[in-house]
């Protein structure tokens, strides 16, 4: 007699992952200053660190949201027995609040569409819940969030058919891809339910256009299923074009009250905007009665505790920190990414252009010893135990081609981030050397191997790379 459950002893969660073994690599070494100076640096991890200070002077000046207090008056009682998975509505109607500020007002919300989760992660397993059957599917647009097999697939039991997209067009969502995607789904017998897009992306950085917005509504009408737009990174958006949320592409489309309309579900979370992974406050907003009352049954399984929604509700409440917050925020996170951008010129490596998140799309390809994801392998264990940078590979992102990683700039110090910066230019110029030594030697024993050494070494001559050092040191 089996002991365990199947779903205790399958290994569909992912956590054996790159993306998940790279946490484990940076956990049994983690990069310290002062006490483990030759440490992995963690640029695995889309935590946002940058505004901290932010939050923490708010918190100086309003003693009372975090002590559990009331104008002055004590409610840990009133805190301590609430119970109700309709969630706190001053909370509620705080959030609705917010999400309609990182749109820019453009569209609003009604607090009773909303349903409270435990992060992002709650809130789209639950809508998986609500919207499949096990053994049926929903498309994804690849390079995706690594998290998503664990959270979409392993409880529900729901497929992923990827939907492959391609450097070809800077990864965008094409018509045909879409369509390629849903025979795909045919052929192996899935019953297709929707499309589930992140906006902007993880793991591209990158906000998606009005045109793939408009397809996508296209699409998921012609197919007559649903649509999951998982705005987690709505406000962490830094350059330009701006934001444009699905809801209000369907409201410039006269959509309200249509059919699709109510197949059209978000997905937030304050853990990238707020930098609060740790709070565990999500949520889903969908205009289907059903949805929202199934959801909200179900949110029994991961609420958010009364504690943090009183104190959010009130750090949300407060319009001028809001404002200042995301203004400054943006400005941050604007500087840091170029710092990563900048970095990654030097050591000759170049990334998608992006606009948001927490993250840059890197481009290795040049760094392969063959266009496969064996050799991705291969150079992102020598980057986790050679150079000592925890990224994280686009195989883990199920991205078609191989040689793509995401590095993240947000979840450390400035002077780390160089640090990494600097690690990855010495492993580039030393494996440059190496190899121009190795093909000198086969050169002159009239043995040239010159057809298996990387193209990229001879891009990034050496003379480069003493120019880069020259410049470094000025
Ligand atoms: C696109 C996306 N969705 C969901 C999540 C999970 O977020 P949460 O911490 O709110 O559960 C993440 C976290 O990285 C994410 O990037």
């Amino acid at each position: 007699m089996r002991m365990l459950s199947t779903k205790a002893t399958c290994n569909s969660h992912g956590q054996d992952s790159s993306y998940f073994l790279g946490w484990q690599e940076y956990e049994k070494n983690p990069y310290d200053e002062s006490g483990n100076s030759k440490g992995i640096i963690q640029m695995g991890l889309a935590e946002n660190q940058l505004s901290f200070d932010l939050l923490e002077s708010w918190l100086a000046k309003n003693p009372d949201a975090a002590g559990f207090k009331r104008a002055g008056e004590f409610i840990f009682r009133e805190l301590a027995l609430f119970q109700d998975y309709h969630g706190l509505p001053d909370f509620k109607k705080a959030l609705v609040e917010f999400m309609a500020e990182t749109r820019g007002n453009k569209v609003t919300f009604n607090p009773n569409h909303l349903v409270l989760t435990a992060g992002a992660t709650s809130a789209n397993e639950t809508l998986m819940f609500c919207l499949a059957e096990a053994g049926e599917a929903f498309l994804l647009p690849t390079p995706y969030y690594p998290g998503f097999d664990r959270d979409l697939k392993w409880r529900t039991g729901v497929e992923i058919v990827p939907i492959h997209c391609t450097s070809s067009n800077d990864f965008q969502i094409t018509e045909s891809a879409l369509e390629e995607a849903y025979q795909e789904a045919h052929k192996r017998n899935l019953r297709v339910k929707g499309v589930l897009v992140t906006n902007p992306s993880n793991p591209l950085g990158t906000t998606m256009s009005r045109s793939e917005l408009n397809l996508l509504i296209n699409f998921i009408t012609a197919k007559s299923i649903h649509l999951i737009s998982d705005e987690i990174y709505s406000g962490t958006v830094f350059g330009s074009p701006g934001f444009v949320s699905v809801m209000e592409v369907l409201k410039d489309r006269n959509c309200d009250n249509t059919q699709v309309w109510n197949r059209v579900h978000i997905v937030y979370s304050l853990s990238k905007d707020l930098g609060l992974p740790g709070f565990r406050v999500g949520a889903i907003y969908s205009n289907d009665e059903m949805v929202v009352a199934a959801a909200t049954k179900m949110s029994s399984f991961g609420l958010v505790s009364s504690q943090t929604q009183y104190l959010l509700s009130a750090l949300l409440s407060d319009k001028k920190f809001t404002k200042n917050y995301l203004t400054e925020n943006q400005k941050r996170l604007n500087q840091r990414h170029k710092m990563l951008v900048m970095g990654l010129q030097k050591a000759g490596i170049s990334c998608l252009k992006s606009n948001a998140g927490l993250f840059c799309w890197v481009d290795m390809r040049h760094l392969l010893r063959s266009n496969t994801f064996d050799a991705e392998m291969e150079l992102w264990k020598k980057i986790v135990y050679d150079v000592g940078l925890n990224i994280s590979p686009g195989h883990s992102c199920h991205c078609a081609e191989p040689g793509w990683f995401r590095m993240c700039f947000a979840n450390m110090s400035e002077k780390t981030l160089n640090l990494a910066m600097q690690r990855l230019k010495a492993f580039v110029v030393e494996s440059t050397a190496k190899i121009n030594n190795q093909s000198n030697y086969h050169h002159s024993s009239k043995n040239s191997k010159r057809k298996s050494i990387p193209k990229w070494v001879f891009r990034l001559s050496s003379r480069d790379c003493d120019r880069d050092r020259e410049s470094d040191e000025r």
